[in-house]
């Protein structure tokens, strides 16, 4: 199969989160399954450094009036795979990131930087010839790539199947009215069964309402985004879909994420040889000038800080904890707020507690492989990849269970590999933390729960079979 996949972050190009991940990763499993697969997303600032010198360069127009979009014909050095950049310096070309300002602050033309980015998706999927190759399906990620299916629709043509995959609902790409005039699309679309979004306009929902299929990134959610209180105000409009939803867990790229082959971790370990994580345990230890005493819980967080993530919950637990002797180690970066209260609990705990603030790849390896406890207790997740990282390493997650945490850690049974609490609060969080203090200090149930953790085994090898089946159910 021909399939077109269109995303705005595919590691190792740039990446803000694990939509980043699973783009650069299913693609490179479906190719190795045979299929003709091609990434495209924009040429933001230094992209161009990062994959082979451009093989072929097509001028898409002016049709935003922002200047020429012009598609760049490469491939990512890494995993040779092929990819479209589109290029607009006045809409890609920025120091900050992907999405937002120095400041944290959405860019005030997201709508059409990205309704740019969808268009020239939509065209690729319309029009093959222009670039000498048409494919068979069309494979949308998120909001950024949403109003390509809106394009598709208003253009009335015949078009191939799409695809949309939910990866965060709370993103639902939504602008103010006054905008709709910039994206030169038809206010056709613009009913409560179309693109409106409580007198908005939004991209999620239009890669939602005009998709052939829609998927999100485990079963869980699946199940809890057509209820009022995950769906986000699209509850009602999922419910209408169930017919073409989906769910499917994501997978994990163990080439990058395993404890046997990763360059980045000091020392390499496998479910044979677990004693020898300690080793990055006193590491971990060292680079953060914390005391090296492996005897000790070493609580680690990798994650954005949103409210997503629950970490406000953290800070209210953990005092219970270190006054345990328990320790903990963060990296993330996000709501200024939450940066500083945990940049306080450091000040307050010096010998127990170190945070790092920003975002470090090579660091979240080192950590996933050198704590002994992952904390994710978000108050809903889709997939959540850090958990899947973390049983690898041996690392047992602690999840609040919802969404795909819920479809991939269990606290108790024969399979058991982290800790699970229900409630989103911070008594609930507490009683699981202290509940993986005392099977730490158990070696044998800690050491139980590990072997069953490494052992789980999350690669898109199974998954791409699934992708499979749907890609080619809707073909026929
Ligand atoms: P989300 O996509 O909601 O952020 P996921 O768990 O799916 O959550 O994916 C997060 C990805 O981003 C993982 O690969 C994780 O290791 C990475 N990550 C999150 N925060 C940081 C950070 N501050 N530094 C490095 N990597 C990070
Ligand atoms: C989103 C979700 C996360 C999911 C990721 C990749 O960022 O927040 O749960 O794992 O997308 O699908």
């Amino acid at each position: 199969m021909r399939i077109l996949f269109a995303a705005s972050e595919i590691y190792p190009l740039i990446k803000t989160g694990g939509l980043a991940d699973v783009a650069g990763a299913l693609p490179v499993a479906l190719r190795a399954k045979g299929h003709d697969v091609k990434l495209i997303m924009p040429a933001y600032k230094g992209i161009l450094e990062k994959v082979e010198a451009i093989h072929k360069k097509t001028n898409l127009g002016n049709p935003f009036g922002v200047g020429d979009l012009i598609l760049l014909e490469t491939r990512i050095i890494e995993n040779d795979t092929p990819i479209y950049l589109l290029q607009c310096q006045a809409l890609f070309e920025r120091d900050a990131g992907p999405y937002l300002d120095q400041d944290g602050t959405d860019y005030v033309d997201n709508h059409l930087r990205f309704g740019a980015f969808s268009w020239a998706i939509a065209m690729l999927a319309q029009h093959g010839h222009l670039i000498g190759w048409q494919a068979d399906i069309l494979h949308l990620n998120d909001w950024q790539t949403g109003f390509a299916a809106a394009y598709l629709k208003s253009w009335k043509l015949n078009h191939i199947p799409i695809i949309s995959t939910v990866h965060n609902l709370r993103y639902n790409g939504s602008f103010e009215m006054n905008r709709f005039p910039d994206m030169r699309l038809s206010s056709e679309l613009l009913d409560m069964h179309g693109m409106e979004f409580y007198g908005r306009f939004s991209g999620l929902k239009a890669g939602l309402v005009y998709a052939d299929a829609i998927t999100t990134v485990s079963p869980t959610y699946a199940k809890e985004i057509v209820t009022s209180e995950y769906g986000d105000g699209l509850d009602g409009t999922l419910r209408a879909m169930r017919y073409k939803l989906h769910g499917i867990l994501n997978g994990v790229d163990y080439e990058q994420w395993s404890p046997e082959k990763d360059q980045l971790i000091s020392q390499a370990y496998s479910i044979d040889s677990i004693e020898k994580k300690c080793a990055n345990k006193l590491a971990l230890l060292n680079e953060n000038k914390l005391p090296e005493d492996p005897s000790t819980l070493l609580f680690g967080i990798v994650s954005r800080l949103t409210e997503q993530k629950g970490l406000d919950l953290v800070l209210e637990a953990i005092p219970a904890l270190l006054q345990k002797g328990c320790r903990l180690i963060v990296l993330g970066s996000g709501d200024k707020a939450l940066e500083s209260a945990y940049l306080a609990l450091q000040q307050q705990y010096p010998n127990q507690v170190s945070i790092k603030i920003g975002y470090d790849e090579a660091y979240s390896h080192r950590l996933q492989a050198g704590v002994d406890a992952l904390l994710i207790p978000s108050r809903f997740e889709p997939c959540g990849l850090t958990q899947l990282y973390a049983l690898k390493y041996g690392t047992l997650p602690l999840v609040r269970k919802t969404g795909g945490l819920a479809d991939s850690v269990f606290e108790t049974g024969e399979q058991a590999n982290g800790f699970v609490f229900e409630q989103a609060n911070a008594q609930a969080l507490k009683e699981a933390m202290l509940r993986t203090l005392a099977c730490f200090e158990d070696i044998n149930a800690w050491r139980e729960k590990q072997s069953n953790a490494m052992a789980y085994d999350f690669s898109w090898e199974g998954t791409t079979v699934k992708w499979e089946q749907l890609y080619s159910s809707l073909l026929n």
